[in-house]
């Protein structure tokens, strides 16, 4: 008997349209293509602005004070050294499993290691958001740092975020160049409103367990391909089309094969994605790049881009998003494909602590329904007579 006792509601299929909450965080504009963090657009803070800072504006709502930026910047540096027994999980785990599985669960340990962990003050929250915030930077460099054979790097103090990170990542300072696409990639991945693993961070921090375990649920709802991980699965997908010349005929067949191009399409954004085209600056820059490997990359991103716009930007509203053009980039920074998606985390921490933050104010657990389709009353069969 099948047991649909009430009416059939109307189920909205992954949450489409469905508000949760109220926030001040950050707006998506996803028919004109805009996003804006406190209300600065994207723009603005990538040309003016440094990581820090915005994860100021994010954690506390507006632009910090000279005093007060320099006190964020000080917590966030001196918070950066990992204990020993994180670098030694990394390190077990390097070779064994995905970066992004080993940021999870080395963020997740750090709570062993934080005293305040269970003091759910607002004053706690945002001292352990920045401990968040810095180590994850940490984490991801040195899981990096060790899959190229490398040993942890201890922090240097002096350096900004982002070049701290590339120290950390190669043991050397960056390059002028390195910095900016850092800084930038740091700065445009912060923060996206209420996109999978915000919500996924909102939904367990609304049981009211503490911040570690929410922004551990963020990095597990990230790792998707349909979410972070698109940006690795996108630099793969270049890989396979191997050649510029092969662009067309890769991406026609794919497509008259209902296969998803991974990095374009978005829930909320209809037209090009902001994000997307701050990295699509430093593309047109490589296009003559000395490294065979970036040129060959950025003319594929680039044929693709056109090529999947002639065929469904307009008509079908699916246009690059941030995750397209993170590959060629990142390699053009040396960054290796297995963390970009694990940068993604480091950098989205700032939004899901903002996040959990606000929502805690007016916390209300997370609890949707279904509408049940199966059997009820079923006469329980022994198991000998099954
Ligand atoms: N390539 C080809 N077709 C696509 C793409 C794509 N990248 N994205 C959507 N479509 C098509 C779907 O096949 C579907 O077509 P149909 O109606 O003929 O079946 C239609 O557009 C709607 O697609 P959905 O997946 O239902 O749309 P949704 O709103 O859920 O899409 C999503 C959002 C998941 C991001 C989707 O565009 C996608 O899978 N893109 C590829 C993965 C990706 O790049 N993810 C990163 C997003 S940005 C971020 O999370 C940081």
């Amino acid at each position: 008997m099948i047991g649909m006792a009430d009416a059939k509601p109307q189920i909205s299929s992954g949450l489409e349209g469905v508000y949760i909450a109220e926030s001040s965080i950050c707006r998506v504009d996803g028919q004109a293509g805009g996003l804006y963090y406190r209300g600065y657009s994207i723009d603005s803070l990538c040309k003016n602005s440094d990581y820090e800072e915005v994860v100021h504006l994010l954690l506390h709502g507006r632009l910090p004070k000279a005093q007060e930026l320099a006190e964020t910047k000080k917590v966030l540096a001196e918070s950066r050294n990992l204990p020993e027994g994180v670098v030694s999980t990394i390190k077990h785990m390097n070779g064994k499993a995905h970066p992004m599985d080993t940021v999870r669960t080395a963020v997740s340990m750090l709570s062993a290691y934080d005293p305040e962990v269970a003091d759910s003050s607002n004053e706690a929250n945002m001292r352990k958001s920045l401990r968040i915030i810095s180590r994850t930077a940490s984490i991801v460099a040195t899981i990096g740092r060790i899959a190229a054979g490398g040993e942890y790097v201890a922090p240097d103090n002096s350096m900004s975020h982002s070049e701290n990170f590339l120290y950390m990542l190669n043991g050397k300072k960056p390059t002028p160049q390195q910095l900016d696409i850092m800084r930038d990639m740091f700065i445009i991945h912060a923060e996206h409103s209420s996109n999978a693993s915000t919500f996924g961070t909102m939904v367990a921090g609304s049981t009211l367990a503490d911040i570690y375990s929410a922004v551990t649920a963020g990095i597990a709802v990230l790792k998707g391909p349909l979410h972070g991980g698109a940006d690795e699965a996108a630099l793969h997908m270049m890989n396979e089309i191997g050649d510029p010349d092969n662009t067309e005929v890769y991406i026609t067949e794919a497509l008259a094969g209902k296969k998803k191009i991974m990095g374009f399409g978005h829930r909320v954004y209809k037209a090009y994605d902001p994000r997307a085209k701050v990295i699509k600056t430093y593309l047109l820059q490589m296009q003559d790049s000395s490294s065979e490997e970036v040129k060959r990359l950025t003319g594929i991103a680039l044929r693709a881009e056109k090529l999947m716009i002639d065929k469904l930007g307009q008509s079908h509203g699916i246009w690059p998003n941030v995750d397209f053009f993170a590959g060629p980039v990142y390699r053009a920074a040396g960054i290796p494909a297995e963390i970009f998606t694990p940068i993604f985390a480091a950098s989205r921490t700032a939004g899901w602590c903002a996040h959990m933050m606000e929502y805690w104010e007016n916390n209300r657990l997370f609890r949707p329904l279904e509408y049940y389709t199966g059997a009820i009353d079923l006469q329980y069969v022994p198991i000998d007579k099954r």
